[in-house]
This record gives C-alpha cells, sequence and structure tokens, in this order.
C-alpha cells in the first residue's frame, strides 16, 4: 500500500487571474492587495505568497472563508490550476514544471481526489464507479474489483456494490467517493470540501471513517473546509486562509491557544478549548506532585479535569511518550486555561465594596 513518504513543499506561490497574470506579479510581491489589482488591473489575485510544507503521511487542513483561495491552492497541487509564479515541490521534482506525460501519470498514480458534489457516474454501479480510476490505468478487472471490493468494505458500503448512486444517501454516495480514491491507492489525498453538504451527524460519521483509515493508511491528505470544529478534528496541521495568503499555520493547539490576530481570535472564540488544549502546553515542567493520578502529556485538558475531579485529588503528573515523568499538572490551572480569556478588564474585587 502507498504510505506516503514526502513532504509536499509549497514555495512562494502566486496565482492571479486575469490575460496578464505575470505582469503583475512583480506589483503584488511589492505589496498590492487584492483590492487595488482588482481596482487598478482588474485582475483577480487568488494567492499571495503561499508558503507551506505539507507533512508527508499527515493531515493538513486549510481553512478560511469563502473566497479566501482554498480551492485554488488545493488545486495547483495536481495542476489543475498552473501557478503564475512559484515552486510546488514533491519528491525531487516541481508540480509546476511537469511535462503533460509526466503531469498525467502524477495525476494517475499519487494523487486521488475527493470532491464536495460526490461526482459519481449516476449509470454506473458502486462497484463501477469505484473500480474507474483503475481501468484508467490499465488494471486487469478481475485485480480491479477485488480492490475495490475490500474499498467498499472499509467504508461500510458492503452488500451496495450493485446499487446505483440514485438509491444511496448523500452520506452513503460520499462513501462511495472515498472509496474510488483509496482504491486507487494514491499517496495524496486532495479532499476540497469532501464533506461540507453533508448532514452534521453523517458528516461527523465521515470524519470518524476518514481519521480511522488515516490511522492505518498514513497518506498525506490536504482537506479543505470552512468548518472550525472539522478543523480541529481532523487537522494534524492547519493553515489559515485570508484574501490568499496565510495568516496563520500551525497546530490546531497552537492556533486555539494563540492566535496571531482578531480575524483568526474570532474563529476560535467559541471553540471548546478542554477538547483541543493538552496538558503538555500548560504542565509546570519538572516537579513531582504527590498525587495517585498520572495522565500522558497529550491529555486534554476535559479529560484531565474529570480524572482529577474524579479521584478528588487536585494534581496530577505527567509522563511523556515512553512513560517517564516530565511535570505536573493541577486542577485550577487546567480549569482556568479552559475557559477562554477574558476580554472584559479585571476589577479589584476591594473597589467593588461599596
Ligand atoms: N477562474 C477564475 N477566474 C477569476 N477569478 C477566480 C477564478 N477562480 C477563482 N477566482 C477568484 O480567486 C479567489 C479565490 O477563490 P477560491 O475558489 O479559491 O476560494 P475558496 O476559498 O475555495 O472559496 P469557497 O469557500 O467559496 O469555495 C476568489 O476571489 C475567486 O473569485
Ligand atoms: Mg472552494
Amino acid at each position: 500500500m502507498a504510505e506516503a513518504t514526502h513532504d509536499i513543499e509549497i514555495r512562494n506561490l502566486y496565482k492571479i487571474f486575469g490575460p496578464n497574470a505575470a505582469k503583475h506579479v512583480e506589483s503584488v510581491r511589492n505589496g498590492m492587495t487584492k483590492e487595488e489589482l482588482k481596482a487598478q488591473h482588474n485582475h483577480v489575485l487568488g494567492l499571495d505568497d503561499i508558503n507551506l510544507t505539507i507533512p508527508a503521511g499527515k493531515i493538513q487542513v486549510v481553512m478560511g472563508l469563502s473566497g479566501s483561495g482554498k480551492s485554488t491552492l488545493i488545486r495547483h497541487i495536481n495542476r489543475l490550476i498552473d501557478p503564475t509564479a512559484g515552486e510546488l515541490l514533491f519528491d525531487g521534482q516541481d508540480i509546476a514544471k511537469m511535462s503533460e506525460t509526466e503531469l498525467r501519470e502524477f495525476r494517475r498514480q499519487r494523487t486521488g481526489m475527493v470532491f464536495q458534489k460526490f461526482a459519481l457516474f449516476p449509470h454506473w454501479t458502486v462497484l463501477e464507479n469505484t473500480t474507474y480510476g483503475l481501468h484508467v490505468r490499465g488494471v486487469s478487472r478481475r485485480e480491479a474489483e477485488e480492490r475495490a471490493r475490500r474499498w467498499i468494505t472499509r467504508v461500510g458500503l458492503e452488500g451496495f456494490e450493485e446499487s446505483y448512486p440514485n438509491q444511496l444517501s448523500g452520506g452513503m454516495q460520499q462513501r462511495v467517493g472515498l472509496a474510488r480514491a483509496l482504491t486507487n491507492d494514491a499517496e495524496i489525498l486532495l479532499m476540497d470540501e469532501a464533506f461540507s453538504a453533508l448532514d452534521p451527524l453523517i458528516r461527523t460519521d465521515m470524519q470518524s471513517v476518514l481519521l480511522d483509515l488515516q490511522s492505518e493508511l498514513k497518506k498525506t491528505i490536504v482537506f479543505i473546509t470552512h468548518d472550525l470544529d472539522e478543523a480541529l478534528r481532523l487537522g494534524e496541521r492547519i493553515a489559515i486562509l485570508r484574501d490568499g495568503k496565510i495568516i496563520q499555520q500551525g497546530t490546531g493547539e497552537q492556533i486555539v491557544l494563540r492566535p496571531k490576530d482578531d480575524y483568526i481570535a474570532s474563529f476560535v472564540r467559541d471553540v471548546r478549548r478542554g477538547h483541543v488544549i493538552s496538558v503538555r502546553t500548560i504542565m509546570r515542567k519538572g516537579a513531582h506532585a504527590e498525587t495517585p493520578v498520572t495522565l500522558p502529556a497529550s491529555t486534554l485538558l476535559e479529560e484531565a479535569a474529570r480524572a482529577m475531579t474524579n479521584a478528588e485529588v487536585s494534581r496530577a503528573n505527567i509522563t511523556g511518550r515512553d512513560g517517564q515523568h516530565v511535570g505536573m499538572v493541577t486542577l485550577s490551572k487546567c480549569v482556568a486555561e479552559m475557559i477562554a480569556p477574558d476580554d472584559t478588564e479585571e476589577v479589584d474585587p476591594e473597589s467593588q465594596v461599596a
């Protein structure tokens, strides 16, 4: 199975839409904004100096409001869109410079795409839809069907191999889309708002299916969403786009803890912090506590607070990956971090006494 081994390195990537795109790169490099480019030259700035390393075998989420450039970015990775300037390095090659033949091979062998609108052939069965990519690659019918059946089962659709798309619910159709991408056995999976059309419960279900598969497959997944909960649940790394620029990237935890500006702060304000932040980031290093509770550093604050509350203690020791002692946390610190930082001014309680 194709486990991912190469990062995708995006360097100084620019995309300008319009007839004289290349001519305007220099102005954008020198600070021309999206609005100015539109007003003065009637060109659209799609991506503005994107630098992003998408780690092999991890889920990279790209988030941002409508029009921020998410689809434009993901479509550069299999070059459905050509860059105006910049590089996309993968396994020693610049995707932006691949010849027609190289690009065709790269798309077929190494990337798979899952779309928001499932993009299934309506007159083909689930099995036929799933084997499509393999037929194109010349894999024998028998092998293609064997592989497809395995993935159809893995996404929970066993028994529906001979059904047609219109006989399936939206969630089931999206499972077919996922099975088709997995059957291709590509190491890069590009998912543009793949779950956004689904009902909330089915959406959460699909996230679980993906996480479950990924724990074993370790593909490089680029997942686009405008939903913060989905981003935090799936993303091992998250990049936030605005007006074609990456304004912050890091782990979900880093972004929730230290939003770079007010725009991101407003995004993360209502997040359940105890569900995202782990004790690792708030522990006191070194100190050993007298307590029966010991937790791994990756324990989330809510879980840690629950463990201490259940044991009726106010401290816990924290252990590292190999079980060695790395520090301690207090219950009050956990709770304090779970309550979002308050922007109201602190009031001296003494001054309130009439
Ligand atoms: N072919 C095109 N020609 C001109 N402008 C384009 C083209 N494709 C995208 N754009 C513009 O580039 C910007 C980014 O669009 P993009 O589709 O990447 O946004 P998005 O973040 O995926 O939005 P959504 O959440 O709505 O899908 C927008 O301003 C859009 O109008
Ligand atoms: Mg889009």
